[in-house]
This record gives C-alpha cells, structure tokens and sequence, in this order.
C-alpha cells in the first residue's frame, strides 16, 4: 500500500501524562513501518501533570501539543485538533490505549478507497470489548448505541476512534461541540455518503480513570435531542408534541375523575377537564416541544393555543362524524372513529400550533 496523503492523528487528552509514553512510542512504530506522512496533535485541557513538560522534552518535529486553558471538552477538543490539522486525513483517538494505534493503516487504507467516513467498531464482526468491561457500562452503551439509531446506520456512532477526510469535515453544518459524542455530531452534520466500520479491540484503559461521568450523560441526551431536530426538524417537533398531547389525556381523565368525585356535574367536569388538559399541554409545549417560545410573551400564544385547540376539537369531531355517516358499522365501535378523530385534531392542532402559535421569530 502506498500512503502519498498527510494525515493528522488528533488526541484529546485530560490528565493522561502516563499513557503518552506508550502511546507515542506505538504510533511512532506505525509511521515509521509504512513510512507515513504523520502529524500527532495532543489537544489537552490544563492537566497540569506533566504532560506539556513531557511532550516538550520529546521534542519530535512530527508531535506537538496544544495546551487549552480557557476551555474544558472532549468535543471541543477535537475540533480545535481539526482546526489546527495540517493533514488531508484527520484521525481521532483516545490517549488511554483503548483504541490500538496498529489500525491506523487500514482507516487510511478505507478512505483511499472512497470512505467519507471510517469508524472503529466493536460492533461488527471481529471487534470485541475487554472482557473486564462491567455489565452496567455495557448495557448504557447499548442504550445510547440505540438511541442513535434513527441518525445514523453506524453500528457503534459512541466510537471515538474514527477518521474522516479534511474536505468532508470543512463542508460540514454549524457543529456544535457539546457532549461527548464527536464522531456522531460529524455523522449527522458533514456530507457524509459512503461509510466503513473496521473491527477494534477495545481494551481497558491502559492507566488512569475514565472521565465518562453521569454529567457527560445527561449532556448525550441533550445533544441527541438537538441532532434529531437537524436532522428531522418537523417530525421531531411533531414527536415531542405528541408526547405532550398523550400526557395531555392523562391529565384530563385525572381532572375528570377527580371533578366527579367531588360531585361536580358530569358534563361540567368534562368541559373543565378539557380546559386543564389544555392549560398543562400549552405550558409543556410552551417549555418543552417549543422552547424559542419562552422569548416571547405568553398571553397571546395562550390565547392562540386555545384558539388552535378548540379548532383542533372541532376538527376531532367532524372527523368522528364524518367516519360514522361514511361506516355506519362504527356504530357499534365508536372508539375507532374517536382514536381517527384525536389523531386528526392532533396533526391539526400541531400544524396551527407550530406555524401559529409557538412560530420563530
Ligand atoms: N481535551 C480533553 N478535554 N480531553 C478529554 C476530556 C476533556 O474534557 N475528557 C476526556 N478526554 C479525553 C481522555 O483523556 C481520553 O483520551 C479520551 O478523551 C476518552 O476519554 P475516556 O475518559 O477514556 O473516555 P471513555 O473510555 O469513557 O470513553 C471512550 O468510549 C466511548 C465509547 O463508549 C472513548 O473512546 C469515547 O471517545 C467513546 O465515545
Ligand atoms: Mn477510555
């Protein structure tokens, strides 16, 4: 194989001073054999143990570090590894021997052969986790493998040990470095056509403590929700509207036990159990499936999400109406034309609410 492009190896590192050595030594091998054009980036966040001493002293032409003192992200990290990046071909791995440098070759070798996109899998056939890998971080990386499913057809998009060409990366959407999950955010925003996943094993960190916390987590989620709406703007918004609209239901039958209970009058409790429901949905909407609304001042939107609301109803009802004259066999089982008619007040009361209601700007 011949390598003629350059290629920059990009390693965010947070206290990782002890596994450089070994690390720089293994990569070294690798430039060496196939007599690669090779930068290394160490892109490290004020460790303060010793690293920037460290690679200092090595003083070797083709390794450098950056030392960032103002700024704290696995993320953001890379990207200022990118940005720096002289090579055609920008790799990323961890620093903790978790991903085998020894595979460099073969991600050069996949985007020679016209991969936009290379990802070291423990997924596919012949990759593998260590077995010391406890039960708990298994099952959590196979739930946000799967909730990243929709946005991608990678097997493990959790993997930080990818390559891409420098041209994909420069053509890529506004990025928007939080969270932990860099390949993913790259995935779903750079022209990203054809993709390769290469069997790794991933090993127990070398030396030193994961820096995954609850905290990076909870920022996944936050950083899933945001990509599902680059990515299917509408059909999330409807997705989160729904969930509020079900919630919707539940509280309506709650306030309308509730009323009844108390002695108010049935047809009363039903048309203030409406009201509540209506008031809860417009407040989550509002605060959840909308949040550009809070900018702006609530009485009209409350006023225009009633409005829409109560259209929305009798679009419900017309609907049951209209599926009763056209099958008189719903007769007998109303609750299907009724489940019609939700569904259709729903995407209605949606479509108002979204180009109305809760508009931007
Ligand atoms: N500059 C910088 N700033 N680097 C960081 C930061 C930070 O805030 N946090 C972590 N890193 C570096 C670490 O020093 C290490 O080199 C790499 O990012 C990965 O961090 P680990 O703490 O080793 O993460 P992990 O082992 O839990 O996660 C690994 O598996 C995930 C998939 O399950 C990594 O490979 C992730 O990239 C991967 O997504
Ligand atoms: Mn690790």
């Amino acid at each position: 194989m011949q390598i003629t492009q350059s290629i920059s190896v990009i390693v965010p590192t947070y206290k990782e001073c002890e596994n450089l050595p070994e690390l720089i030594r293994r990569i070294q091998k690798i430039k060496e054999r196939n007599n690669l054009n090779l930068e290394l980036i160490i892109v490290d966040d004020n460790s303060r143990d010793g690293s920037e001493e460290y690679i200092q002293s090595l003083a070797l032409p083709w390794c450098r570090i950056i030392v960032r003192r103002d700024e704290r992200g696995l993320s953001s990290a890379v990207l200022k590894g990118f940005e720096e990046a002289k090579g055609d071909i920008l790799i990323v791995m961890d620093a903790d021997l978790s991903h085998p440098p020894e595979k460099i070759p073969e991600f050069i070798e996949q985007i020679q052969q016209g991969a936009d996109m290379v990802v070291g899998s423990r997924y596919v056939p012949g990759g593998k986790t260590d077995e010391e890998w406890g039960i708990f971080r298994w099952l959590n990386s196979q739930i946000a493998t799967l909730l990243a499913r929709p946005l991608t057809s990678i097997k493990d998009p959790m993997s930080g040990f990818f390559a891409l060409p420098r041209e994909i990366y420069k053509q890529s959407a506004p990025l928007n470095p939080t969270g932990y999950k860099i390949a993913l955010e790259l995935l779903v925003k750079c022209p990203i056509k054809k993709t390769t996943e290469i069997p790794i094993f991933f090993s127990q960190r070398a030396r030193g403590k994961s820096k995954l916390s609850i905290k990076e987590q909870i920022k996944y989620l936050v950083h899933l929700r945001r990509l599902y709406f680059f990515k299917y703007e509408n059909l999330t918004y409807f997705f989160h509207f729904s969930i509020i609209g079900f919630s919707g239901t539940g509280v309506n039958l709650l306030a309308l036990t509730v009323l009844v209970f108390f002695g108010i009058p049935v047809r009363v409790s039903v048309a203030i159990a409406i009201i509540i429901a209506m008031l809860s949905n417009f407040i989550l909407n509002r605060w959840f499936t909308f949040p550009h609304a809070v900018k702006s001042p609530w009485l009209p939107q409350l006023i225009g999400f009633m409005g829409a609301c109560s259209l929305g109803a009798v679009v419900n009802y017309f609907t049951v109406l209209f599926l009763l004259h056209l099958f008189p066999l719903f007769e007998k089982i109303p609750q299907i034309p009724a489940l019609v008619g939700i569904l259709a007040g729903l995407v209605f009361n949606f479509i108002l609410s979204k180009n109305f209601v809760f508009r931007k700007g």
